[in-house]
């Protein structure tokens, strides 16, 4: 029994291709495709294992993309609980055009689920005894958008960890609930407040604010290429990200989820989580396309780390 378990209720497959020059109207000749398993808790699990670590991936599958999006993840090995849904799971699409290097991301909104089918998601994990539950992502339309809180009402009641990486009312609701850790970028967690954005000197005190408030035990702050701060009532840790050759940030955040997850469960103080976050982070933009985070460039980059402070 793995000690992490993720959730992705709105898991996708990327396919990934690339074309020179993107233009209307023209048959585009792009390259042969290349299919990754997607969705952020789903990240979440393929950049633990990266890491050398294990955490069950708990998603809905339907129709033949279901099949196959099972069958990726079975290619990389990654231990699975898929709920079957009627709709079929959601394909997005990322172009990148090589006369230009700009990349285009298409997202498609996920399929109506059914009430049933969260509901046999949600008791998936409350029958799992995993101590950490990382919950990440967008609700796809039929999931009601406090499905977050009611996995923190059995994260609380179940005496279990609940890590939250999702935006708008989902996270609002999550953090009404009360959750251990989350993880918004500097707009998730301006708006989570209401305001516009944030200057990073209100960071700190807005976080405290959010903790003593109940809202979440741990808050970590991602700032790009800035790196990160963690939060908690008696903490404040800033690191910032090394300086590196970014080829896209694809993938960063659910990368920097899976190394402070991974690192918490290794035991390790909050420093060394919030810096292994960020390496791991950081590490995911060195790879083009998809990829997240290799285990060499997270060593690498963490010794970085340490050696500046
Ligand atoms: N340009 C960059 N250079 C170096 N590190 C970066 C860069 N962009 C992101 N990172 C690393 O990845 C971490 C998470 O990035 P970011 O704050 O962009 O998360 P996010 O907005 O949640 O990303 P995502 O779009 O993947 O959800 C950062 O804290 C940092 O360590
Ligand atoms: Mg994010």
């Amino acid at each position: 029994m793995s000690d992490i378990i993720t959730i992705t209720l709105n898991p996708c497959i990327d396919k990934s291709t690339s074309v020179s020059g993107i233009q209307p109207d023209k048959k585009l000749r792009c390259t042969p495709p290349v299919f990754d398993p997607g969705g952020g808790g789903i990240n979440v699990s393929r950049a633990i294992k990266n890491l050398g670590g294990e955490a069950l991936a708990i998603y809905p599958s339907g129709g033949y993309s279901g099949v196959f999006l099972n069958q990726l993840l079975a290619r990389e090995s990654i231990p699975v609980l898929n709920i079957q849904t009627k709709q079929h799971t959601r394909e997005n699409m990322i172009a990148v055009d090589t006369m230009c290097n700009q990349q285009y991301r298409f997202g498609m909104p996920g399929p109506l689920m059914e009430v049933e089918e969260w509901q046999r998601c949600l008791e998936a994990v409350e029958h799992n005894d995993s101590e950490y539950i990382v919950a990440s992502g967008s609700l796809p339309p039929g999931v009601p958008v406090d499905f977050y809180a009611k996995l923190a009402l059995i994260a609380k009641r179940d005496k279990r960890k609940l890590i939250v990486d999702t935006s708008g009312e989902a996270l609002r609701h999550a953090v009404k609930e009360g959750v251990y850790l989350i993880k918004p970028n500097l707009g998730e967690l301006s708006s989570l407040v209401g305001e516009n954005e944030l200057e990073t000197n209100e960071i700190e005190p807005i976080a405290k604010d959010l903790i003593l408030n109940g809202g979440s035990e741990i808050v970590v702050v991602s700032l790009g290429a800035q790196g990160a701060m963690l939060i908690t009532k008696d903490v404040t840790y800033k690191v910032d990200a090394p300086i590196v050759k970014r080829k896209t940030t694809v993938g960063a955040g659910d990368s920097m989820v899976a190394g402070i997850v991974f690192s918490i469960t290794q035991g390790e103080n909050l420093r060394h989580v919030l810096r292994y976050g960020v390496a791991c982070g950081t590490a995911a933009t060195l790879n083009a396309g998809t990829s997240l985070c290799s285990r060499q460039d997270v060593e690498r980059l963490y010794k970085q780390i340490q050696n500046e402070k």
